[in-house]
């Protein structure tokens, strides 16, 4: 079955729905999503969106501030653009209904980790809950844009590909895409492919992402042929709760930003001894001291204390945060929160533009699927929304006008083959490798690595992924295998990328080359699959 649509967009948190409004000025816009269109990591994000609106602060102080925590390999071109466009790209939020918490008239600003200032505009503590209320409304009520709801993509579909011949550049064509309730593979053609697919927290055993984040997007990429950079640098979110039923969930960097200290279970506090912002230190080095003090102290998780502020306050600035801790039995306003750092966010991803075009021609990548330089070896918190908004706004302009300038003819794009595959009767194998892969990532490719854990990793990918392939041709496709497929490819991307990285910078700590190396490798890692 075909569907023909002039815009194909892969993925529905904020990178997607915002492009999506904005194409269909233009034209058809198909959005693909594996779940509930609400169902990304937009929804779960709870800080905020970092930009400049206080009078006190200025775009200086902002790229500054993300220039440090990217630890010396951050695009300052393009972190000078993304912080700039960022005021502009909030007022496009408002008029598509989001709303921001405010102050009598101003926005109510706080503030989160590495920021010198309160710039992080938020609702409540729901932030993207409210963004992807607000844009998700706004993309139903448009009648150019069309949501397809439980339908994975399986793979890109490229001119190469398609005709079996090397074109320079290739070009993308759109995407096959299984429909997870009847398990039709359909194929999608678009004169303009989106890859919106968000991270891949879900490669790593503990993460506070949702079960979506798996990461299709860079792996689809990937095998299409498109570079793929700095994949080493997976961001572990310093403070989630650790409790057994609590599914990593994220205790907003917010809370230290009004207040709260990190200590260890007899009470002492230990920031201080790791960096001069204490708690506010960025994430990088508040989660490897965490990591530390768990080691080195044989606890299994530290405390997060905000009982020292007003109660009241705290109920009515964290509301969602202080009634989940309530359902596990924590009241944050008595009792100090135990916490674990997990995967959060993946700082690389498919390389793109300043206009968020990857090296196939017409396939953009925005969001936390690209790599766009902004967040160099660590991202500075609450930065993630907001290039999300920048690169909607930039890859819809550049779209356009491609879609202006240029005449598009499509090969003969065949339907899905399934050959000979047939039902499989052993889901275990996906199971298996599926939490293989999850826990050797946390444990030789986590917070601190080594050139040995890596190797070991290596190895393991490759006969993984072996069996894999072998299933992935002989069995009927589900969305299970596809996920699981897709993780394989980038745990595969992320070790690959942290072996050439020989030294330790920002989220990337090896005890192999325990410093940070500005003469040899003060540069982005790329990787791309040789044909
Ligand atoms: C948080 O609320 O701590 C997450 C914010 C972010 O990751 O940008």
């Amino acid at each position: 079955m075909k569907i023909q649509s002039d815009f194909l967009v892969i993925g529905s948190g904020i990178a997607g729905l915002a492009f999506a409004l904005q194409a269909a000025r233009h034209g058809t816009v198909a959005i693909v999503t594996k779940r509930e269109v609400t169902e990304s990591a937009t929804n779960y994000a709870q800080g905020g969106i970092a930009s400049v609106f206080s009078q006190d602060d200025t775009f200086d102080a902002h790229v500054e501030d993300t220039l440090v925590a990217g630890a010396g390999i951050c695009h300052e071109d393009v972190v000078r653009m993304v912080v700039e466009e960022g005021p502009k790209v909030i007022r496009n939020l408002i008029e598509w209904g989001v709303q921001f918490t405010r102050s009598g008239e101003a926005f109510d600003l706080t503030r989160e980790g590495g920021h010198s200032q309160r710039r992080i505009l938020h609702a409540d503590d729901v932030t993207g809950r409210e963004i992807e209320r607000a844009l998700v409304a706004a993309a139903r009520e448009n009648p150019n844009i069309r949501i397809y709801e439980h339908h994975i993509a399986i793979d890109l579909i490229t001119e190469a590909k398609v005709t079996r011949k090397r074109v320079a550049p290739n070009r993308c064509l759109g995407a096959h895409v299984l429909g997870i309730e009847d398990n039709v593979v359909r194929t999608f053609t678009a004169k303009i492919t989106l890859l919106a697919t968000g991270g891949a927290g879900k490669v790593y055993l503990y993460t506070c992402n949702p079960d979506v984040a798996t990461g299709d997007g860079v792996a689809m990429a990937y095998r299409a042929g498109a570079t793929i950079a700095n994949m080493e640098f997976m961001q572990f979110h310093p403070t989630t709760l650790y409790h057994p039923h609590a599914k990593s969930f994220l205790i907003s960097e917010a809370v230290r930003g009004e207040g709260a200290i990190l200590r260890r279970r007899d009470g002492t506090a230990f920031m201080e001894k790791y960096h001069k912002l204490k708690d506010l230190a960025p994430r990088d080095i508040v989660a490897r001291a965490i990591d530390n003090e768990m080691k080195t102290h044989g606890e299994d998780c530290v405390f997060l204390d905000i009982t020292h502020k007003d109660p009241e306050y705290v109920r009515n600035r964290f509301p969602n945060i202080y009634q989940t801790c309530l359902e596990f039995g924590l009241d944050m306003t008595r009792d100090p929160l135990p916490v674990v750092p997990a995967a959060h966010y993946l700082c690389g991803g498919v390389a793109v533009d300043a206009n968020g075009e990857t090296d196939i021609r017409y396939l953009y990548a925005i969001g936390e699927a690209a790599f766009t330089g902004l967040h160099g070896a660590n991202r500075l918190a609450s930065n993630s929304l907001l290039e999300a908004a920048v690169y909607a706004g930039r890859a819809y302009q550049h779209a356009v006008e491609e879609l202006r300038q240029n005449h598009f003819e499509f090969p003969v794009i065949p339907e899905w083959d399934s050959g000979t595959a047939t039902d499989s009767d052993e889901m275990v194998v996906v199971s298996q490798n599926w939490d293989e892969i999850r826990r050797f990532m946390w444990n030789y490719v986590g917070i601190v690595r080594s050139d040995k854990r890596l190797e070991r990793a290596l190895r393991r990918i490759r006969l993984i992924q072996e069996e894999i392939e072998d299933y992935y041709w002989n069995f009927t496709v589900t969305s299970d295998l596809i996920e699981l497929r897709n993780i394989a490819t980038v745990a595969e991307l992320i070790v690959k990328c942290a072996l050439q990285r020989k030294e330790s910078r920002g989220l990337h700590y090896t005890i192999n080359y325990p410093e940070r190396d500005d003469i040899h490798c003060r540069h982005d890692t790329f990787i791309k699959k040789q044909f």
